[in-house]
């Protein structure tokens, strides 16, 4: 090789007098939170020497030294020992440094590639893997959902709107809702997983490169292939380098999620507030107050619905990032993995605390029986006697909403209505209108696909697990993925 005099920075520093301003070092390095892509970049770095190295531009012997390195580099960093250094930027040019420092013909590792398609490699890499991991966690807590669910099957309790008493439910249809939305956030990230999963290397730092590669060949080594197996390439270098769509569909993703996660909170934490009653948390889930002898506070899942707010940053910092930025690449583009890899983080241990926490919530059966005994939740089953019995609905709903006045003007429960009073606010009444106010008999009622009786209960309980696709989850990911 021809010797160079020291170059003013290592990797770039041949056309500069002087090396970068320590402050610019500071300010511009982000090895401190992009370590975490390490054993991406490696890998990707690995798959592209093999490709060099059949396509002719390293030599065989080259090629399995840098191999070597690489490997021996992934191995310090595992055990903790490698050095990061910020004045080398990042994790990228912090490896290609060490490399070229062990072996060297590490200096031929960037042939044919730029940090751009690096990142870019190096970001679908990572998110194929967080998409696997919140899938993963998503699953344990519908399993422990329809554990709950299953286990609280009799259990009934009023649903709420507008949080004012509305109808009866079961406990177990109430918990098989949030397993609805949840579930809804499994597809969405198994979406994610298939739709990342293309290969941009080769797109160069924007307009490919000279030397001929071999793309194909790449994107099959490093898993981006289709169901056929066949390898998925980015069509188009430009797009490659500055397309950051993945990373605004996982915070987007991620957001959603969090949101569907601070409705679960907050319903739980309404719940076992001693004005409901209905359920007990975990202690271990709960802390108690510096002050307050007495006090129980459902901590974890205030956290949780206050991580919801900062997933929701995410997704909003990655949109202003990238809005009105020219093509290509800009340094802009660096602040794009913070909010991604703390979405990540933050979504999946909100997951897990969820996940730990359900299966030592108690529903307090006598709490829920002595509200869901409230007979106004089954106003509406009394209109609708009246449609049976041939009453307009508008009608019907005039006339019981004139029977709710008089009970509350009499201060009475409803069917305790003096029979009279009750045909002068109801003309319409069936003589048999008292035995509308049977839960067991109203929620029997409710037959259909998607309602809250019994019937349905079980049929959904009996689905649930195959409709959302947990068989074959796994807490490592989705088998066959
Ligand atoms: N660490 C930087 C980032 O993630 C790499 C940028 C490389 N490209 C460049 N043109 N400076 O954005």
């Amino acid at each position: 090789m021809r010797a160079m005099s020291e170059p003013a920075q290592p990797t770039w520093g041949g056309r500069f007098r002087e090396p970068p301003a320590e402050r610019m070092q500071r300010f511009g390095e982000s090895v401190s939170f992009d370590a975490v892509l390490a054993p991406y970049d490696i890998r990707a770095s690995r798959a592209h020497v093999r490709m060099l190295r059949r396509c002719g531009w390293i030599p065989a012997e080259e090629a399995e030294a840098i191999d070597a390195g690489l490997e021996a580099i992934l191995a310090e960093i595992e055990a903790g020992r490698f050095v990061w250094d910020p004045a080398l930027e990042d994790v990228h040019m912090n490896l290609e440094h060490a490399l070229s420092r062990r072996v060297e013909a590490g200096a031929r590792l960037q042939t044919a590639r730029s940090r751009n398609d690096q990142v870019a490699t190096c970001m679908r890499l990572y998110l194929r893997d967080a998409c696997e991991e919140v899938a993963a966690t998503l699953a344990e807590c519908l399993e422990a959902l329809h554990a709950l669910a299953a286990a609280n099957r009799g259990v009934l309790l009023p649903a709420y709107t507008h949080l004012q008493r509305g109808q009866p439910v079961s406990a177990a249809h109430h918990l098989l809702a949030y397993g609805e939305m949840l579930a809804r956030d499994l597809g969405r990230f198994r979406g994610l997983r298939a739709s990342v999963n293309v290969c941009p290397l080769g797109s160069g730092a924007l307009a490919g490169t000279t030397l001929p590669i071999d793309r194909e060949g790449v994107a099959r080594e490093l898993g981006f292939v289709d169901e056929a197996g066949e390898p998925r390439l980015t069509q188009n270098s430009l797009d490659a380098v500055s397309d950051r769509d993945s990373f605004h569909e996982f915070a987007s993703a991620a957001a959603l999620a969090g949101l569907h996660l601070s409705r679960i909170a907050e319903d739980f934490i309404l719940w076992s507030t001693r004005e409901f009653g209905f359920l007990h948390l975990p202690e271990g889930y709960t802390t108690g107050s510096s002050l307050m002898p007495q006090k129980r506070n459902p901590d974890a899942l205030e956290l949780i619905r206050g991580k919801a707010a900062r997933l929701q940053g995410n997704l909003q910092t990655l949109q202003a990032l990238v809005k009105n930025l020219p093509l290509t690449y800009n340094r802009d583009l660096q602040e794009d993995k913070p909010p991604l890899f703390d979405s990540h983080r933050v979504l999946v241990d909100c997951l897990r605390v969820l996940a730990d926490l359900l299966p030592g919530v108690r529903f307090r059966e006598g709490a829920c029986r002595a509200a869901v005994a409230d007979p106004l939740l089954l106003a509406t089953d009394l209109a609708d006697h009246l449609v049976r019995a041939g009453v307009p609905f508008r009608q019907a709903h005039h006339e019981v909403g004139a029977l709710v006045a008089a009970a509350e003007e009499e201060d009475c429960p409803l069917p305790e209505l003096s029979t009279a009073r009750a045909r002068q606010a109801a003309p319409s009444l069936p003589g048999d209108w008292r035995e509308v106010f049977d839960l067991e008999r109203a929620l029997a009622a409710r037959g259909e696909i998607g309602m809250p009786g019994p019937g349905p209960v079980d049929r959904a309980l009996a689905t649930a697990r195959a409709r959302w696709g947990l068989a074959g989850e796994t807490a490592g990911g989705r088998e066959g993925v």
